[in-house]
């Protein structure tokens, strides 16, 4: 367990050790256990989140500020169209003033090319640690959350495989930051990671050579496929969700346009059969029911999804807990 995690930023889990994840892991599963018996854990009295918001959310939100009422402190929601930023407030203005009133900033910018910058220019100027509540690159405690849900329902996860796949959605271009989120994590825990997708969505090939290191480095293995059937066959876990393909036209209507041609990429109970028995779906939710994945399959015996969309509370208040 690693004690020494005061002021540390969570921006991508792959700047933190394995060790500082399974610490994480550790005290989200003592928190969660301390919340089901009723028992007080007040662990940030006195202590203020700041929650800068460019894009809307249900879960991120709700969790947060849930997860710092419940550990004594506080979170102010901010939106940044009430802000001044539109009219010139910077990143390193925002990082200076916000850190100044607040013992942890937390930030959702997910615009393309643009909320991982801003993420990390307001880190260099606070003086309190800030975290990603998702931009256009990572989303940590998503994944954080999912490997959870994964060791609670499955055990040690090394050897098993895992399905990263994309699927088919007409809501909008979703960014990159789950999927690249999900293959850098899971390979660290020696998981055998497959990446599944038309060619046209992509994702970086920096995050690819990464979670192939890391799947070599913690003995599982890394592969990538175009066919979506492929993908499920014989998986302990699917997680069939859409992401938008920035890599190939930064034109959101072309790439709606070639999502279009793979309209039958949706997790159906034809492709949950060719899945193990026992595999759990997953998704971070919001879905597109009906398009990205039926509702027999969603709400069925083998989602995991409520599991999952609780276990964001659990995992960022234990990173709240250790770093603020
Ligand atoms: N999964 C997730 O981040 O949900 P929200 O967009 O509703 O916060």
């Amino acid at each position: 367990m690693q004690t020494h995690l005061r002021g540390r930023d969570m921006i991508t889990t792959q700047e933190w050790t394995k060790d500082e994840i399974d610490t994480v892991l550790d005290v989200a599963l003592e928190l969660k256990r301390r919340r089901a018996l009723g028992e007080p854990h007040a662990l940030l009295r006195d202590k203020v989140l700041a929650m800068l918001f460019f894009f809307s959310s249900t879960r991120t939100r709700a969790s947060f500020e849930a997860g710092m009422a419940q550990l004594g402190g506080h979170a102010q929601f901010i939106e940044s169209k009430s802000t001044q930023i539109a009219h010139g407030d910077t990143a390193t203005e925002m990082g200076e003033i916000l850190g100044r009133y607040n013992d942890g900033l937390a930030i959702r910018q997910v615009d393309w090319e643009q909320g991982n910058r801003y993420i990390r220019d307001v880190a260099a100027a606070s003086r309190v640690p800030v975290h990603n509540m998702q931009c256009d690159q990572f989303h940590p405690f998503q994944v954080l959350a999912d490997l959870l849900t994964i060791i609670e329902h499955k055990g040690d996860p090394r050897g098993l495989t895992i399905d990263v796949s994309w699927a088919y959605a007409k809501s909008y271009q979703k960014p990159l930051s789950v999927p690249q989120s999900l293959i850098l994590l899971m390979t660290r825990y020696g998981m055998n990671v497959r990446l599944t997708h038309p060619p046209e969505f992509k994702l970086r090939p920096e995050m690819l050579d990464q979670a192939q290191a890391n799947a070599r480095a913690a003995g599982g293995t890394f592969e990538m496929l175009d066919d979506f059937d492929a993908g499920f066959r014989d998986a302990d876990i699917v997680y069939p969700k859409s992401w938008g393909c920035m890599l190939t036209t930064p034109d959101p209507e072309e790439s709606a346009r070639i999502g279009e041609r793979y309209a039958n990429w949706i997790a159906d109970e034809q492709r949950m059969a060719l899945a193990k028995d026992d595999a759990m779906y997953l998704h971070c939710l919001p879905a597109d029911r009906g398009i990205e994945v039926t509702d027999a399959v969603i709400d069925g015996p083998r989602s995991a999804v409520f599991d999952e969309a609780e276990n964001r509370m659990h995992v960022q208040k234990a990173v709240l807990a250790l770093t603020m």
